[in-house]
């Protein structure tokens, strides 16, 4: 028999194509990744199991992907979009790694992930499979089987008993992990449709938040965030402790249109509590210590970068490079941010750093104004000069017709 090592999530897709490659002769290995989605892994363990993989790998990779994925998307403010912080594509790369690795422990010639051909996902698995061993095979089950629809696919899952949590009713494709959810499928398709508030999994709804707000306040070093109200905390147990603050209040969600890689527009629900808190606070504070021309520069790349990440190309020379400039652009990026959550909104309420470019002498209307507000007329004058030169050429030219 072919070995080969699945992507393995314990959901729909990837519990059908475990029965659907046992059917075609294969020795199926699940690979689970913990992204800190907090499931019950001994369960999906068992799921895979009585599926019919022959062997479960199971890793937390939680603290790489805070450390090496999520801090590095969040110095770069990377944001798809504008709505969505990028949780599951982030998560891709980072499972294909090592997808690879147990593959050559287990000297298998051949991967496979749960992905549609429809999907980013399956391009962010494949790239990255490519870019770290071109050897390989890839299988993709889902574009390939005879399944025509989800539905087709659920009845696929009852009559062959595999357990599943997805049910006709409740079609929601969900992924889920420390940075946040994506949620699509069912009912959510129609981008008319308000989603039901069923389909959310991590937040209070915005009218079910507390009625007084909470004030937090963050502190970052270097663009990471290290402290919560004063206290330091690792990565991980800082992303945990947003999440709850955050879902409590009914922080982070959002509703997007995106055009997929694929040219195709989807519908997508997001959770990001502490991405959208972290988002935000970063924001607030590369405010007051990036000079303008930094500043403006860096939302430039923002958008790449963002781009490189959704495209599955976070192993490019591109994205690698860009790291090497985001990073410089954050060795002043410590200090305080101060934000208040209230009913579904995260609002900054103050921010400060030892390395602030904010001068109180020269932005006062007060007293104590260092700015000479004299020189000002000048600057102006040469500030505005070129466009007085485009006036007179207009008026010479019309001269030279008459
Ligand atoms: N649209 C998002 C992306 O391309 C999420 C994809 C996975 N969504 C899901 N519900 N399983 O990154």
């Amino acid at each position: 028999m072919k070995k080969v090592v699945l992507a393995y999530s314990g959901g729909l897709d990837t519990s059908c194509s475990v029965q659907w490659l046992r059917g075609r002769n294969y020795d199926v290995i699940c690979f689970i990744a913990d992204l800190g989605q907090e499931e019950d892994f001994v369960k999906i363990e068992k799921r895979a199991l009585s599926g019919g993989a022959s062997k479960v790998y199971i890793k937390d990779l939680r603290q790489e992907f805070v450390e090496d994925f999520i801090f590095p998307a969040l110095k770069a403010n990377a944001i798809y979009e504008g709505k969505y912080l990028l949780a599951t594509a982030l998560g891709r790369p980072l499972i294909a790694k090592y997808l690879v690795d147990v593959a050559h422990k287990e000297k298998a010639k051949a991967v496979a992930h749960g992905c549609s051909g429809k999907g980013n996902d399956q391009v962010r698995f494949e790239v990255t499979t490519q870019i770290l061993d071109p050897e390989l095979e890839i299988i993709a089950p889902l574009r390939i089987w005879e399944f025509k629809s989800r539905e087709e696919e659920i009845e696929y899952a009852l009559s062959k008993k595999i357990p599943i949590e997805v049910t006709k009713k409740k079609p929601y494709s969900i992924d889920k992990n420390l940075w946040g959810v994506s949620i699509e499928s069912g009912i959510l398709e129609n981008p008319c449709r308000k989603p039901p508030e069923d389909c959310y999994q991590w937040t209070n709804s915005p009218e079910h938040a507390p009625s007084k707000p909470v004030y937090i306040e963050i502190e970052f070093e270097k663009g990471i965030p290290k402290k919560i109200n004063g206290k330091i905390y690792n990565g991980i147990e800082l992303l945990k402790k947003l999440n709850r603050i955050g879902r409590e209040f009914g922080i982070g969600r959002s509703d997007l249109i995106e055009n997929r890689l694929v040219g195709i527009k989807s519908r997508e629900i997001y959770e990001a509590p502490a991405g959208t808190i972290l988002y935000l606070a970063h924001k607030e504070l590369e405010s007051l210590v990036l000079d303008r021309e930094l500043s403006h520069y860096k939302e430039g790349v923002s958008l790449k970068y963002s781009e490189l990440i959704y495209y599955g190309l976070w192993y490019s020379p591109l994205r690698i490079a860009l790291d090497k400039f985001i990073a410089e652009t954050q060795k002043n990026v410590t200090g305080l941010v101060k934000l208040k959550l209230y009913k579904g909104n995260c609002i900054v309420s103050g921010r400060k750093s030892p390395y602030s470019l904010y001068r109180q002498g020269l932005a006062t209307y007060s007293k104590g104004d260092t700015f000479d507000q004299r020189l000002a007329q000048g600057f102006i004058k040469i500030f505005g000069m070129p466009y007085q030169n485009q006036k007179s050429r207009v008026s010479r030219k019309s001269g030279n017709q008459k």
